[in-house]
């Protein structure tokens, strides 16, 4: 990635940025290249951030799980987490000896937002003796206060992997809900929600299906269940993105945040991307500028408490033990 060309790298983009926008680009992606080789860097960028970002200057891309996955072995000084705050204090728990920037601290998350430690001491109160499955959503906090984490990409896995008949699973209830379907694991739910995939409803599927016939629809497991029972699939972001890469469908739809389907399209220019999104104002924060701020001024240091770090590393270690 440090050594590629300019245009090169927009030969790679060009289906999704404008020539245009890809000039204001082109100044902040080159000095991010240089800064990032004064400073090994690495940058890790979730499937939601904007193409310029994802195929301009990240060097790993991925869903939650690979991005926790990938921070384990990265061998830089400096990691910088282009998307949103639960993110980079995982990768921080991983690699508590590294610095870990966010471009702006203010990229949060509904559902890590709908959830505290206080709400999971009255939920072990009263469900005693079930374990807590935390959806990697949330603060280390909440983390260091459950038993194991998952994420869309692993949570049936992990729910079976506990071996009891019953589990609470915090905080998003649709995920919830659509795991609780493919599981005879009794899953009690907490009622957070995605503010972005909890907008799609099924009559956006069949408006769709009507208006683009033979269209493939690939669903969030965080949109609501009604919502994926009327999808032919669903996974999570690296799940969907490897589905259009496998099956190849000539015309699909992922019910999921905006930039998914411009991050993916470019890799399958033949594939025809039907496109009713909606936009993660949380992602949408981190820009090219700001991610040259962050390495110019080495800022937003991301740190975990030490009292809560060691149980918070716990849960999600314990989650990337199940393959
Ligand atoms: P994935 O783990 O599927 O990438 O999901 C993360 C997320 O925030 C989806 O809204
Ligand atoms: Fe959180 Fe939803 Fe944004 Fe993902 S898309 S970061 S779950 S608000």
């Amino acid at each position: 990635m440090n050594d590629i060309t300019m245009p090169t790298l927009y030969d790679r983009v060009r289906q999704v940025i404008p020539p245009p926008d890809w000039m204001l680009f082109e100044e902040d992606i080159e000095a991010i290249l240089a800064l990032k080789r004064e400073q090994n860097a690495v940058i890790l960028a979730h499937n939601y951030q904007t193409p310029e970002i994802f195929h301009g200057v990240a060097d790993i891309t991925g869903d939650s799980l690979a991005l926790a996955r990938e921070a384990v072995e990265v061998d830089a000084d400096v990691i910088v987490l282009a998307g949103v705050h639960f993110m980079a204090e995982t990768a921080k728990l991983l690699n508590p000896d590294k610095t870990v920037l966010i471009p702006d601290m203010g990229a949060g998350c509904s559902l890590a937002e709908s959830i505290t430690t206080q709400d999971i001491a009255l939920l072990r109160e009263a469900h005693p003796d079930v374990p807590v499955i935390t959806y990697m959503n949330t603060s280390a906090a909440v983390k260091a206060a459950s038993d194991i984490c998952c994420t869309s990409g692993n949570a049936v896995k992990v729910v079976e992997s506990l071996g009891v008949p019953k589990v609470l699973m915090i905080p998003d209830e649709f995920l919830a809900r659509n795991v609780a379907k493919e599981t005879d694991v009794e899953i009690i739910a907490w009622h957070g929600h995605c503010e972005v995939h909890e907008l799609f409803t099924p009559e956006d599927v069949r408006a769709m299906r009507e208006a683009y016939p033979g269209v493939t629809v690939l669903a969030h497991p965080e949109c609501p269940p009604d919502v994926v029972a009327e999808a032919d699939f669903s996974g999570s972001t690296a799940v969907m993105s490897n589905f259009v890469a496998h099956r190849k469908p000539a015309r699909v739809c992922l019910l999921t945040e905006c930039s998914m389907s411009d991050n993916v399209a470019v890799r399958h220019p033949d594939v025809d991307f039907v496109r009713p999104c909606n936009l993660c104002p949380h992602m949408k924060k981190i820009c090219l500028r700001n991610i040259r701020d962050a390495l110019e001024h080495n800022r937003h240091e991301v740190t975990v408490d030490p009292a809560i770090a060691h149980d918070a590393r716990r849960s999600v270690e314990r989650m990337l033990d199940i393959k």
